[in-house]
């Protein structure tokens, strides 16, 4: 079991499977990119494998979730699945991805075994898609997200970023938008884990500034904390159901007593959580030429003693995290 000092369990494994993108959103990287990972420091998909069945089999982890970066431009992604979904027991399994390519491999994903996608997007204009991502590929996106329902990998949701004077008039258009096509519409309030290190509190757009401006068009019924369990979106229904709309306010409304995530990057390392500031690496211990199952389950258990009380976004000394979230694996 990797439980922390404050008496948490994780039992939801988020691996991140490269820290490349096709996309360049203003809230992520720059417009030249960013220093990618080298080859030889990625795991391989073996590596992968090993250590989401050691996390299954040796550490209670119950769900996967495979995120980058933009995790479709893995080319082994499929192979992943069909090997992680042949587990026993076999983990829940879902994709956080831009929608890129989606079109093209939503079926075969499902058939190996994913169970969900999440898809991000941020704007129903083209033109602002394409200031805010600063590539021309909204209509990749809504096509890749048509597939994932198409192929039945739902509930699809869709993750949104609002940012002031560029989309924040939206929110309304993009529900209803959801609603009619089937999909769960989220809302993220942006956090201080762009490369740029750009983020400004007083800017962002809050989880209250959303919830005001759907309610100008919606009503809005707030699900109980029970159906909420461990989960970072707090979800109402819209207009008496059955869709529903989430925010995920990790600025304003932190989640993290319970958290119940631990977190690998593309070289292998663990981490306790999006904002922690050390990492353990298993990719030494992954590489060693007596390396053991064993040996890798304790040093991960042990990783997990570090995990903070929480992001310390509110703490006057924060510092962001030296990874940017396209490194960490959102
Ligand atoms: P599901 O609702 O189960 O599909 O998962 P999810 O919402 O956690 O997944 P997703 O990958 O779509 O993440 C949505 C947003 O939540 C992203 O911006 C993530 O960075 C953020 N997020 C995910 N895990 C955490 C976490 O542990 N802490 C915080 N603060 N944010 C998180
Ligand atoms: N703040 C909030 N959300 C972010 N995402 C990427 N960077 C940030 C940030 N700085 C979102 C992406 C994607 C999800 C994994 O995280 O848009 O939907
Ligand atoms: Fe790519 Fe996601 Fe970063 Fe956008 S937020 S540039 S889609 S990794």
């Amino acid at each position: 079991m990797l439980i922390d000092t404050y008496g948490r369990v994780a039992t939801d494994l988020r691996v991140s499977l490269t820290d490349r993108c096709n996309l360049r959103c203003t809230y992520c990287m720059p417009e030249e990119g960013l220093q990618w990972l080298a080859k030889p420091d990625l795991l391989t998909d073996d590596e992968i494998v090993r250590l989401i069945r050691i996390a299954v089999t040796s550490l209670g982890i119950e769900e996967v979730r495979f995120t980058g970066g933009e995790p479709l431009l893995r080319p082994g992604l499929v192979g992943i699945v069909e090997r992680c979904a042949a587990l026993a027991p076999r983990p829940k399994m879902s994709l956080t991805t831009n929608g890129i390519g989606l079109k093209r491999t939503a079926k075969a994903l499902k058939e190996a075994g994913l169970d969900r996608v999440n898809v991000s997007l941020d704007t129903l204009r083209p033109d602002v898609f394409k200031t805010l991502t600063r590539r021309d590929r909204h209509h990749d996106v809504l096509e890749g997200l048509e597939a994932a329902r198409d192929a039945g990998l739902t509930p699809v949701k869709v993750n949104t970023v609002l940012m002031p004077g560029l989309n924040d008039d939206e929110a309304p258009d993009l529900l209803a938008w959801a609603v009619e096509n089937d999909y769960e519409l989220r809302f993220i309030e942006q956090m201080p884990l762009d490369a740029q290190h750009g983020w400004k509190r007083d800017g962002m757009i809050t989880a209250g500034d959303i919830l005001t401006s759907l309610r100008t068009r919606f009503e809005l019924t707030e699900e109980g904390s029970e159906q909420r369990g461990s989960a970072p979106a707090e979800r109402w229904l819209v207009d008496g159901g059955p869709h529903r709309v989430g925010v995920i306010a990790s600025v304003t409304r932190p989640f993290c007593s319970a958290c119940d995530r631990t977190r690998l990057t593309a070289d292998g390392q663990v981490r306790t959580c999006l904002f922690a500031t050390e990492e353990t690496d298993l990719r030494v211990a992954l590489r060693a030429e007596d390396s053991a199952d064993e040996e890798i389950a304790r040093i991960w258990k042990l990783a997990m003693w570090g995990k903070k009380a929480g992001s310390g976004l509110d703490d006057p000394s924060f510092l962001q995290p030296e990874r940017p979230m396209s490194a960490i694996g959102g």
